[in-house]
């Protein structure tokens, strides 16, 4: 008789020992789910690009996070949607943005019982879809921008934001919005840094969902990360830390999983990934054709990103993770 000793298919002979000896997990409270919320409508529209997804008015977001909530997902990323824009995006901290209305409304529905964060960037409220606004020679001008994230971080926090999602990638904006926050007394109020920020192709789907097109054929590479780089990744997340984030965030995930693995071996504050608009439409539309198991890939997916060491994952799949983990 053969003598093989050791034998690591015993470990996987049932689902029960498989279930047992696992080692990653996904669970809904490690989820964070975005929402489009557009003002001036009074109806969801649905997105072409993001299939399952939709431009919420703020009632009906309400009830989707509701709906969602009883799944145990307990934290939502907030992306206002207004009617007009400008060249320095005065929509995204005016009186009364759809933003903060939003933020009031969550915090008014579920109390302590839900996280409710929200996406602090201009490119949602500018005419010229950048992030920030332009010098001169047309050139997003980062110390004037981070101005107005000053300005955005207080109208969030006085409408009650848990935690401000800054994702511009504009240099010192962490320590900025930091110290305006403190100086008006908001110290409790927390900063998901988007620290790492690559200029990936993979934002197409949302930028229909936010109606931004980057003017003269524009892109973002002049702020937001070179992807054939990795210690730059490294320069980025030691410098949100220092400047006070409490939590850092990698963004895409799925093409970006050794960038999560490199910052979770270097940072000892929580590590959270951004499972971006392109990567969900890739898989609903492979779904869609036949070519693969949409909620299998889903589960697949969420489970690398929480593999590679990243403990929350802001994804679309958010709103659909009974039938994923069914
Ligand atoms: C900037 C922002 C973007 C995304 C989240 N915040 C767009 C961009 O940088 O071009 C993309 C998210 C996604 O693709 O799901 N406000």
């Amino acid at each position: 008789m053969r003598q093989i000793i050791r034998r690591p298919r015993r470990l996987r002979s049932n689902i029960a020992i498989r279930d047992l000896v696992a080692e990653v997990s996904v669970s809904p409270a490690e989820l964070i789910l975005p929402l489009f919320i557009r003002e001036g409508i009074d109806s969801p529209i649905p997105l072409s690009t993001l299939p399952g997804i939709f431009q919420y008015d703020l009632e009906s977001a309400v009830k989707e996070a509701r709906r969602v909530f009883s799944s145990g997902v307990k934290s939502f990323m907030i992306f206002g949607v207004p009617t007009e824009k400008d060249a320095v995006g005065s929509r995204g901290y005016a009186d009364g943005n759809i933003t903060s209305r939003s933020i009031a409304a969550f915090k008014d529905e579920f109390g302590e019982n839900a996280l409710v964060m929200a996406d602090l960037c201009l490119d949602e409220f500018t005419d010229h879809g950048h992030c920030g606004v332009l010098d001169d020679k047309g050139c997003v001008a980062n110390d004037a921008t981070l101005e107005l994230y000053g300005e955005m971080a207080l109208s969030q926090a006085r409408a009650g934001v848990d935690f401000v999602g800054p994702s511009g990638m504009m240099d010192g904006q962490v320590g900025h919005i930091r110290g305006v926050l403190d100086s008006e007394g908001y110290t409790d109020v927390g900063i998901l840094a988007y620290s790492i920020k690559y200029a990936s192709g993979l934002y197409g789907p949302f930028r229909e969902a936010v109606n931004v097109s980057i003017a003269n054929g524009g892109d973002r590479k002049g702020y937001q990360q070179d992807f054939r780089n990795i210690s730059e990744a490294v320069t980025e997340v030691e410098l949100d830390i220092s400047e006070g984030a409490d939590m850092v965030m990698v963004k895409p995930a799925g093409m970006y999983l050794d960038i999560i693995r490199t910052v979770r071996n270097l940072v000892d504050v929580p590590v959270a990934a951004y499972q971006v608009s392109g990567e969900y439409s890739m898989i609903k539309a492979a779904g869609a054709a036949g070519y693969i198991d949409e909620a299998a890939i889903a589960y697949e997916s969420l489970i690398a990103i929480k593999r590679a060491g990243a403990s929350a994952i802001l994804t679309y799949f958010a709103h659909a993770i009974d039938e994923i983990l069914a």
